[in-house]
């Protein structure tokens, strides 16, 4: 079983929730099944520009990347998050490395909007890193970078990014751990089916925002894309990895119609 994990930044800037994750991850994995893991980072890229005096600007639940935020992607994603989730991966007794979309043509993009700066859109993934790397044994850790065609940079949202690298690489499963139950409704009650017309109304009407309405347009291109369902469930829940992949109804799935 091939399984795509995505873990978002929140629940990776505390060292306990941080182990928590990787000790479930490596269980995981332990079964046998071939896991990789691609992180995002949103919480601590914030802080990191906030302590530098920038102020982030978000257009659809996306960050406007500048030069100077690329820098701080790499220095903040692809840096200090990455090597610490592979630290606690490893610690957890997996074979853990740490990537980015621009290793091995993991993840090529382009410009996604003038407006947005360096925010890409993955074109291409090539997952012959992934095969080779789990068919051995190790786990790969993505962070959501992506290289352009012309040798430049980008920042990918994480949930695409978990989408594109999911897509490429032909998963079974695709599970986004996040900081809230799962999708919520007006009345801040969880849903726990979606169809990708669902996500839509809920992103006209604005209920889905920010962080999500990036998230379900990423489900709606994955189930659109034919993954079979995208499960997005709040990552501090005890034992989630466990149960999740044990078939439990938690979270929001997502599915085509
Ligand atoms: N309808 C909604 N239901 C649930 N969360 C929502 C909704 N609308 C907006 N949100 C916000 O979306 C957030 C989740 O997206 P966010 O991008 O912050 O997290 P993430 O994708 O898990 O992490 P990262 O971006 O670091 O990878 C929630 O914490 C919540 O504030
Ligand atoms: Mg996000």
């Amino acid at each position: 079983m091939k399984a795509l994990i995505k873990i978002g930044g929140t629940l990776l800037d505390n060292a306990d929730s941080r182990h928590d994750i990787a000790r479930q991850i490596a269980m995981l994995s332990a079964t046998g099944a071939q896991v990789t893991v691609v992180h995002g980072g949103g919480k601590q890229m914030t802080r990191f520009l906030e302590e530098r005096g920038i102020q982030s600007t978000f257009v659809r639940g996306l960050r406007v990347t500048t030069e100077e935020t690329i820098d701080a992607v790499l220095k903040v994603l692809a840096g200090t998050v990455n090597s610490q989730l592979v630290a606690a991966l490893g610690l957890a007794g997996t074979r853990a490395v740490g990537l980015t979309g621009i290793d091995a043509g993991l993840a090529t993009a382009e410009q996604l909007d003038a407006e947005l700066g360096f925010v890409g859109r993955v074109i291409t993934s090539d997952s012959g890193l992934l095969n080779t790397l789990t068919a051995a044994g190790f786990l790969p850790v993505v962070a959501c970078v992506a290289g352009g065609l012309q040798g430049e940079v980008y920042n990918v949202n994480g949930d695409s990014m978990a989408v594109a690298v999911a897509s490429g690489w032909g998963v079974d499963r695709l599970v986004f751990m996040t900081d809230v139950a799962g999708v919520l409704d007006a009345d801040k009650q969880r849903i726990p089916l979606l169809t990708a017309e669902d996500c839509l109304d809920l992103i006209r009407t604005g209920v889905a925002a920010g962080g999500m309405q990036a998230k379900l347009n990423a489900a709606i291109e994955a189930v659109s894309g034919g993954v079979r369902e995208v499960r997005i469930v709040k990552g501090s829940e005890p034992d989630i990895v466990n149960r999740v992949f044990a078939g439990e109804e938690l979270g929001t799935k997502v599915v085509k119609a």
